[in-house]
């Protein structure tokens, strides 16, 4: 795989700050993003690992992919203390070096507001999930009020995507996972704080299984 992604800067302020939300509620997040797996599970946009410790022991083996070198690192020592077999690759979500249908679950949480063809993304994760396969996504998305999200949208068009390693704050992610072809078997709205004097951000926390019609890519 050939790539140039790499946020120096934005991966070392993740590495540093990320740790201290599991806190705030987001690990608890974490752990319900990921109860009740089994199997091979492809997670994509990995970061430092901060999930990998999540996962319960049903799982087989947890694929994990992450392009940003500085965050893989952290996620291959991460990778060396989880409870289940962990094996961190090189790669991007839109582009995966897998085989149709290889895995059980696949995993995105806080990702999808990064990666630059989130649609593209979704497409592939569905192409890699076994039919019967779910996907488990943990997002934070666009604000229903319209005055956060004028302002969410306001901050995309700021230099905010280029000091935050791509993040897009007023993405619909929802949306894109019900047009990638997948049915949304739970969907739970939650607000985090990121930060004491972080503002609010709505999150949905939710399992989705590829719908039996849709064709791939469609
Ligand atoms: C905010 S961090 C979240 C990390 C981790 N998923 C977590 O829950 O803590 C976003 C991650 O997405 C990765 N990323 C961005 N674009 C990506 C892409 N196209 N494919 C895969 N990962 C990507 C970044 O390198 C970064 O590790």
């Amino acid at each position: 795989m050939t790539h140039s992604f790499s946020h120096p800067l934005f991966a070392r302020l993740y590495a540093r700050v990320s740790p201290g939300m599991e806190g705030r509620g987001v690990g608890e997040h974490r752990d319900r993003l990921l109860s009740g797996l089994r199997g091979r599970v492809i997670e994509v946009g990995a970061g430092n690992g901060l999930n990998f410790a999540h996962y319960p022991i049903a799982v087989d083996e947890v694929v994990a992919v992450e392009p940003e070198p500085y965050l893989r690192s952290l996620a291959m020592r991460s990778a060396a203390s989880a409870p289940v077999r962990v094996t961190v690759i090189d790669g991007l979500a839109d582009e995966l070096p897998f085989p149709d249908g290889c895995f059980d679950a696949a995993v995105a949480s806080l990702v999808l507001c990064s990666v630059a063809d989130p649609l593209g993304a979704l497409r592939e994760l569905r192409r890699v999930l076994a039919p019967d396969g779910q996907l488990r996504y943990y997002e934070h998305v666009v604000s229903r009020r319209r005055s956060a999200a004028r302002l969410q949208r306001l901050l995309d068009a700021s230099v905010w995507p280029r000091l935050a390693g791509g993040c897009h704050m007023a993405r619909d992610t929802g949306a894109l996972i019900r047009a990638a072809g997948f049915s949304i078997e739970t969907e739970e709205r939650l607000v985090v704080r990121h930060g004491r004097r972080q503002p609010p951000v709505p999150h949905l926390l939710g399992t989705a299984r590829a719908r039996v019609h849709a064709a791939p890519g469609s």
